[in-house]
Parts: structure tokens; C-alpha cells; sequence
């Protein structure tokens, strides 16, 4: 069964496709490689033993997404990760992150709304709740005014989906809320690879233990939590992956109640960030280098995510602490700069 993954050489894409394929999914990626390499295929093939096909394509081009779909017309299935996620980036680039995620997601959607049967699976963000008045934080909670053109990029996304659905009788989709996802594949093939200096906490802490950075900034110890820095649900990258399978397969069993479902992905524990910090410290065994700055504007004080749906309705529960996250992180950050 063929299943499109956009964006498949991305963090989260590639330990999808691994899963897929240790499922016995057949894969096509495509990715333009605009934030990833080609490379991460040889980490695919060295995990799984099998080479995904790969096209590389600009989603951006409205012809060549018709194209795309005319020649793959078995597709059954398509995660869609392709997206840009840099929050600051989208405040001075609004339009590029509307074309890229929004102008995009039509574009498929059109070509999905084509076929007489279709499955959708749609990389949203918890961010769609800003600072929740409840934890942990349920998919009933109420979707906040976005903080920046990305998170409103989720917002939108989700609508536009919810709203095709409603009217397209073959169309149905998952939104997948994801909390804040890090770690590396066990076998360090695969992992992530921000471009440039990292915006998130994580691949900061693991590039300054290694020496590529200074040190760490922490944005706020005078927050309203325990230690007074903030608190965010990290999720092991597996886990996370994994949990798009099962998506799928209720989608392509039709054991979906509803033509439009949302979920959110998380671990259920919140970790501040120096909790994050003394992870690191204890799993790498060195010091980290860090200094308290003032807050970050836009950073939610607190986030973590209630998960009782995503176990109960597909049966999907993450299950790596923090410190095997953050293991896994620092193996592949050791391995990427040896
Ligand atoms: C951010 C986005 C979120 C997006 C996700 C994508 C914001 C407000 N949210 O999540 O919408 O889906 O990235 O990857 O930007 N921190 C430091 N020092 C650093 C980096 C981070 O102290 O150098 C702190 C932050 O203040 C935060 C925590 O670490 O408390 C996690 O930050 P980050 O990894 O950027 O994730 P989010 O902000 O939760």
C-alpha cells in the first residue's frame, strides 16, 4: 500500500517513514530539501534496509503537485509534514509561511478531493492553544488568537481540512497536535539537523555540549512554575512517529467515527527547562554551560497535554522518559560532529 510523505527527509518526516516501512508501508517522499538533506535516505535505508522513492519537488508548484498525483495515482494515504517552523522567521516573512504552509496544503487537498477515497494526516502543533487556562491541556480546549503567522498557519490548516472535510464524502483526516517533540532514532542513523543556529531548546543544549555553542540561554527563571523557567511536554521523536502509523491505519480501516478527527501527541509530563538541563547533564555525564536571560516574548509559561484520547481511541501512549529522549539526542549529537 503506497503512503506519500511529505516532507520524509525532515526530523519528524524520516522517523515516519522508518515506521512505515518497518509496517510494510511502500513510501514516496517528496521534499524539496529546502531544511533537510538527501543524505537522510542512506540513514532510511540503513534502518529499514529499504530504499523509499524519492522525488524531489517544490510543493510550491501548483502543475507539478497535479503531475505528482496523476502519475502516483495509488497513493492511499499522505502525511503531510512539509511546513516551515521557525515562529520568528514568520513574523518577518508572513507571506512565505502563508504560501508555504497554507498555499500548499490546498494544493494537495485539491488533488485528494479528486479520489473517491482519500486519508490525510495533517502535522498540527500545540501551539494552536497558546497558554491553556486548564492542565493538562485537553483537545476541547478552546484554540487561542496565534502569537505568530506559523502558529496561525496550524489554526488555519486545521479549518481548511475541517472544512473540505465537511463537503468531500471520500476525504477524511487527522490532525495530529504535537507537544514538543526531540530525540533521535536508537540507531543513530537518523536524527535532527536544524540549518543554522537551533531556535529550540533541545539541539541548543546538545550543540553547546558538544562545543559548537557557548552556552545556553535560558529564556526566564521568573516565570510562575516550580523553579520559574517554563514547562513544555518533550516527547521522544519515535513515539511521535509511531503514532502516525496507527493514525493512518485507523483512517485506512475506517474505524474513524467522525470524517475529521484531532489528537493531541504528547507524554502526558510536563518538564521545565532546567529540569530539561539537569537531563542532560545527568545522561551526558558533563556540565552545561547556561545563563538566565530575560523571557522570550511569545513563550507560553506552561504546556503539557492531557492524552487520554490518543490512548484510549487509537491505543497510542508514548513511552520513552526524558532522559532516553535526551540520550538519544546526545548519541546522534556525538555522532553527526565525530
Ligand atoms: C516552539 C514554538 C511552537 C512550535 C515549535 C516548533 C514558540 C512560542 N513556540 O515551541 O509553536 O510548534 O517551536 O518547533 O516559539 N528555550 C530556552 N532557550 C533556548 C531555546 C528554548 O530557554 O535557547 C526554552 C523556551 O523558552 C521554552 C522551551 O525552552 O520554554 C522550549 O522551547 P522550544 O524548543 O523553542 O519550543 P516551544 O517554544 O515550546
Amino acid at each position: 500500500m503506497k503512503i506519500l510523505v511529505t516532507g520524509g527527509l525532515g526530523f519528524i518526516g524520516s522517523h515516519t517513514v522508518v515506521e512505515l516501512q518497518n509496517e510494510g508501508y511502500e513510501v514516496v517522499i517528496i521534499d524539496d530539501c529546502s531544511n533537510s538533506s538527501e543524505d537522510v535516505l542512506d540513514g532510511i535505508v540503513a534502518i529499514t534496509g529499504k530504499k523509499p522513492l524519492f522525488e524531489k519537488l517544490d510543493l510550491k508548484e501548483k502543475d507539478k503537485v497535479v503531475d505528482f498525483f496523476k502519475r502516483h495515482h495509488d497513493i492511499e494515504g499522505v502525511i503531510h509534514f512539509a511546513a516551515s517552523k521557525a515562529v520568528g522567521e514568520s513574523v518577518e516573512k508572513p507571506l512565505l509561511y502563508y504560501e508555504n504552509n497554507i498555499g500548499t496544503l490546498v494544493y494537495i487537498l485539491n488533488e485528494l478531493s479528486k479520489k473517491a477515497q482519500a486519508n490525510f494526516i495533517f502535522s498540527s502543533s500545540c501551539t494552536v492553544y497558546g497558554q491553556a487556562d486548564e492542565l493538562p491541556i485537553t483537545e476541547n480546549a478552546p484554540v487561542k488568537t496565534a502569537e505568530s503567522p506559523y502558529g496561525n498557519t496550524k489554526q488555519m490548516g486545521e479549518e481548511i481540512i475541517a472544512d473540505t472535510c465537511k463537503v468531500t464524502t471520500g476525504l477524511q483526516a487527522i490532525s495530529l497536535r504535537y507537544f514538543n517533540p526531540m530525540g533521535a532514532h536508537p540507531s543513530v542513523e537518523i536524527g535532527e539537523l536544524p540549518k543554522g543556529v537551533p531556535q529550540n531548546l533541545v539541539p541548543f543544549i546538545t550543540q553547546t555540549g558538544i562545543g559548537l555553542r557557548k552556552e545556553l540561554s535560558v529564556f526566564g527563571d521568573d516565570y510562575p512554575t516550580p523553579d520559574g523557567t517554563c514547562i513544555r511536554d518533550y516527547i521522544h521523536v519515535v513515539d511521535l512517529a509511531k503514532a502516525h502509523v496507527v493514525a493512518l491505519q485507523r483512517l485506512l480501516n475506517r474505524a474513524n467515527e467522525s470524517n475529521y478527527e484531532v489528537y493531541n501527541l504528547g507524554t502526558g509530563k510536563g518538564s521545565s527547562v532546567l529540569e530539561v538541563i539537569n537531563s542532560f547533564e545527568k545522561v551526558s555525564g558533563n556540565k552545561l554551560n547556561y545563563k538566565i536571560v530575560d523571557r522570550r516574548q511569545g513563550d507560553v509559561i506552561s504546556a503539557y497535554a492531557d492524552t487520554t484520547k490518543a490512548n484510549n481511541i487509537l491505543g497510542w501512549k508514548a513511552k520513552s522518559t526524558l532522559d532516553e529522549a535526551m540520550k538519544s539526542a546526545w548519541d546522534w549529537e556525538q555522532k553527526i560532529r565525530n
